[in-house]
């Protein structure tokens, strides 16, 4: 009873917490009252949180409440293990380049829109678990993939005939082009970090508060280097915490709890209630989109989303849960 309070509790929060994300994160890239946060900025805080968050439960679990127990943990997993932090480098600067691409693209995108095309990184995961682990797909999720593929080629042409898209000045190339770049590159660094740390983790016994603060340590160093390489003028300028506000922190707080959660679903849910997490959190951002911020989907745009919600249901729900958890890695 308590571990299925525990799933569908845990499914309950995925859904509230992604579908609260993407809508905060775009109204925050899309109204903002003074000067613009900087999304490296942004970045760098939520991997900083996640980090604390991380070493107080090492502090609380492992270390037994005290310093000095927190402290042979460090030196354990940390000093003496600097191989291990090298391995988790490159998940870690992957994971900063993703987060930094979905603040781009959802400073160009609509929600929904990022919402249903960010469903790729069902398609780039098993590409990358079928060329880096060696995994066959079975009929049904080849077909589902080729839906999924069809269903977001739809959103997406029927996207660029109504809205107009206007160079963008980093870019050159069109707003909606250039964020619809950012989701599929964020799409392929998503699945290939979860492949890739699922190569790697396998046989491992490592406590999941050690890996993510393994992990969020090269993050945090180069989450700074890489605000000071990319806006050093505006930081010098106007500050690290320029046009901050509740909203932003808000915003901060939504992603290092989420980013969190990633690892308590896998241990209490499975993939079939992910897939539906993924399904449910895109009508929700749709409808929620439609209230809030007056957006009009054409029938074109229902149809194609509605092929995508199919597409991720039907490849999670092949196969068993256990099953479909080791082909969908996170
Ligand atoms: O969309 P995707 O599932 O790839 O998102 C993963 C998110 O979870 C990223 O923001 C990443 O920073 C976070 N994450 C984490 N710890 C992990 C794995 C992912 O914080 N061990």
């Amino acid at each position: 009873m308590a571990t299925r309070c525990l799933r569908y509790g845990s499914l309950a929060f995925l859904v509230a917490q992604d579908t609260a994300l993407v809508l905060l994160m775009r109204y925050s890239r899309s109204h903002a009252e003074g000067a613009m946060y900087l999304a490296s900025t942004a970045v760098c805080c939520m991997e900083v949180l996640k980090l604390c968050v991380c070493v107080f439960m090492l502090y609380a679990g492992e270390g037994r409440g005290s310093v000095k127990g927190l402290m042979s943990v460090i030196r354990g997993e940390f000093v003496e293990k600097p191989q291990e932090i090298a391995r988790l480098a490159v998940p870690s600067f992957l994971y900063l380049l993703q987060n930094n691409l979905l603040y781009f693209a959802l400073s160009n995108l609509r929600a929904t829109l990022y919402k249903v095309t960010y469903n790729l990184k069902i398609l780039t995961s098993a590409m990358f678990s079928i060329t880096m682990l060696g995994q066959k797909l079975s009929r049904r999720k080849w077909l589902a993939l080729i839906a999924l593929f069809v269903g977001v080629t739809v959103v997406q042409s029927d996207n660029h005939k109504t809205d107009s898209d206007a160079p963008h000045p980093e870019t050159g190339l069109g707003y909606q082009t250039s964020g619809f770049m950012a989701v599929v590159a964020a799409a392929f660094t998503s699945g290939f970090c979860g492949v890739y740390q699922q190569r790697i983790l396998q046989g491992s016994r490592t406590n999941m508060w050690v890996r993510n603060a393994q992990m969020g340590l090269t993050s945090v160093v180069l989450g700074f280097v890489g605000c000071f390489v990319k806006d050093r003028d505006a930081i010098s300028t106007h500050g690290f915490f320029q046009g901050y506000s509740r909203l932003v922190w808000t915003v901060i707080v939504i992603q290092a709890v989420g980013g969190l959660n990633i690892a308590f679903i896998l241990k209490y849910a499975d993939n079939i209630l992910k897939g539906f997490a993924a399904a449910f959190s895109t009508v929700a951002s749709c409808v929620l989109e439609m209230a809030i911020m007056h957006f009009r989907p054409t029938p074109t745009f229902l149809l194609g989303g509605a092929l995508i919600n199919v597409a991720t249901y039907c490849y999670n729900t092949t196969g068993s849960g256990k099953k479909a958890a080791k082909d969908l890695p996170r």
